[in-house]
């Protein structure tokens, strides 16, 4: 959330007393999303220095590209790490509802909420330092999961974020060994904060994916 001056402010979370996820991971990890909060705002800063004598010199050239290279990194492990708390739950887990806008997404995007489910978890599970998340096409309501690389490479342009899952080794060291990703995985299916997932599901155009291409057609 941007406070009055245009920064970036840390958003809380109460998250503690979590399934298989402990408070000391999460204090650690709070820590490190505050960091990306930090590094954001310091970026824009400088960036805005350079601006502002209303001009970019060819000498500033290179410092002012690695500063702006650095945005995705900084902005995406902001912005993912604020979703990533905000669809986890003490009170979570479990499934979604059978008439919930995620399932019936899920469903027609990938014939079954279970089959939705195997990708996901397989995503999560692929070697890499990254996140898995469940993408919805605002254009045609289609669910699609992605492996992202660190926080900027995989993301795709105008998709809305349903799930979010961090699968950096800090979301899960303390808990668990580098091997036992799954053990995580299965820790952090079961905090979902369902009816958080299902208000980012958008209703307007969760119908049937054969509306896809036509839709494309006319965008
Ligand atoms: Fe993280």
């Amino acid at each position: 959330m941007a406070k009055s001056d245009g920064s970036y402010r840390v958003k809380e979370f109460d998250l503690s007393g979590l399934t298989g996820i402990s408070d000391k991971t999460l204090e650690t990890h709070f820590k490190l999303y505050e960091g990306y909060v930090k590094e954001t705002n310091r970026l824009n800063e400088k960036l805005a220095e350079f601006l502002r004598d209303g001009k970019v010199d060819q000498e500033e050239m290179p410092a002012y590209s690695e500063l702006t290279r650095r945005l995705g990194f900084e902005y995406n492990g902001m912005v993912l790490h604020e979703y990533y708390f905000g669809n986890l739950t003490r009170s979570g887990g479990g499934d979604p509802q059978s008439q919930s806008r995620f399932r019936t997404a899920a469903e027609h995007s990938f014939g079954s909420y279970e089959t939705w489910k195997v990708d996901f978890v397989g995503v999560g599970k692929m070697r890499g330092v990254g996140w898995a998340i469940c993408y919805q096409d605002p254009a045609t309501g289609r669910l699609s999961n992605h492996w992202i690389t660190l926080h900027e490479v995989g993301n795709v342009a105008g998709f809305t974020p349903i799930l979010v899952m961090d699968v950096w080794e800090h979301a899960f060291l303390l808990d668990y060994k580098p091997s036992e990703r799954d053990k995580y995985i299965e820790a952090f299916l079961a905090n979902v904060d369902w009816q958080a997932v299902e208000r980012r599901t958008g209703a307007e155009h969760a119908g049937p994916v054969e509306h896809r291409g036509e839709q494309r057609r006319f965008a």
